[in-house]
């Protein structure tokens, strides 16, 4: 039996296309900042009674067809005939737009590599969790880390760009809704590269991967907040140019990064991303995030978190 734990992390540079939907392989890099807040425990073991793998996500029985996924390929590169038990705690609201997906596929990754052998290096597990969930590839490690789109299995994966080092950068998610979503982050991908913005968003996206690196490095954190929010719009504005438009946002949300362009243009470092989901996250400093927290608090519930650590054993 082994038991792992991984946390969520919120994508600065987002990946937001595949070009390979059987490998799970993206159509950019991307950059992500894993949080110390929301986490997914994850335990896999091993047995001779199963006919079939069992997964129980707080405490209930449930399908998933990427867990399984993830065991065959992971099956196959053993040799190993056996089933899995699965036994999962999520510590996230599932399927929000809070990167449930990342948490989970970071700490199964290290759970099922460890339980059937496989090598735990960081690529490795990295490559692993991309194959259940692409953000997850970013989730094994901890702060600031890289995932290089490559061009197959093997290159596909993520680095650290900067490890959890805390030079104040924080990030303040204001929930106003953790309903799930209508629009899995698979599918609102899918739509989304059908808009004709798609290939200005890439060329966009690679620029901005090189000046969020150096933003990073010099730990400055108007830069990038400045590159993300850009990002984050620029995702989004896809979505509503898609073939069939959709939109993540809801009017709550607009009201939020409101509030938060305020304070910017008030002086306090506020800055605004959004995931598959309604959830503004703002990325903002030690210094003023009680400030900015006491500002949004009237939108729902606050939660403040600093930079987070890698998957680990538990
Ligand atoms: P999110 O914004 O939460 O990442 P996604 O649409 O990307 O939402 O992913 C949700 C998917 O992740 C769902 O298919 C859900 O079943 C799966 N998932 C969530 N938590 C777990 C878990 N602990 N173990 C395995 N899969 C999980
Ligand atoms: C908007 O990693 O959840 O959060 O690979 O299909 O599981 P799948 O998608 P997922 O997509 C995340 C989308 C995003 C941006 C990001 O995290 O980079
Ligand atoms: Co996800």
């Amino acid at each position: 039996m082994t038991q792992a734990r991984a946390y969520t992390n919120i994508a600065l540079i987002k990946y937001w296309g595949k070009s390979d939907i059987t490998w799970n392989l993206p159509t950019s890099s991307s950059i992500g900042l894993t949080l110390d807040q929301l986490y997914t425990d994850t335990r896999v073991d091993l047995t001779d009674d199963l006919k079939q793998d069992q997964f129980i996500l707080d405490g209930q029985l449930a399908s998933n067809p990427r867990i399984i996924k993830v065991l065959d390929f992971v099956r196959q590169q053993t040799g190993s005939h056996k089933y899995a038990k699965i036994t999962s705690e999520n510590h996230v609201p599932n399927s929000a737009g809070l990167a449930s997906s990342a948490s989970a596929f970071a700490a199964f990754a290290l759970a099922a590599s460890d339980s059937y052998g496989l090598p735990t290096d960081r690529p490795s597990l990295s490559r692993l969790a991309r194959l259940g969930s692409g953000s997850a590839s970013r989730s094994v490690y901890g702060g600031f880390s890289i995932w290089y789109q490559g061009y197959d299995h093997q290159s596909s994966f993520a680095q650290s760009i900067l490890d959890p080092v805390d030079f104040g950068i924080r990030v303040i998610d204001v929930l106003t809704d953790k309903k799930t979503k209508k629009i899995p982050s698979s599918q609102g991908m899918q739509r989304a590269q059908s808009s004709p913005d798609y290939s200005n968003w890439l060329s966009q996206s690679k620029m901005q991967i090189r000046e969020m690196i150096a933003a990073i490095k010099n730990k400055d954190i108007e830069k990038i907040g400045l590159i993300a929010e850009r990002n984050a719009m620029g995702m989004h504005a896809l979505n509503r140019s898609a073939d069939k438009p959709f939109d993540y946002f809801a009017g709550e949300t607009w009201a939020v990064i409101n509030d938060i362009h305020r304070l910017y243009h008030a002086g306090i470092p506020a800055f605004a991303t959004i995931d598959a989901g309604p959830n503004v996250k703002v990325i903002t400093d030690s210094r003023s995030c009680q400030k900015v927290a006491d500002q949004l608090k009237n939108f729902g519930e606050i939660l403040i978190q600093k930079p987070g650590p890698g998957v680990v054993h538990v």
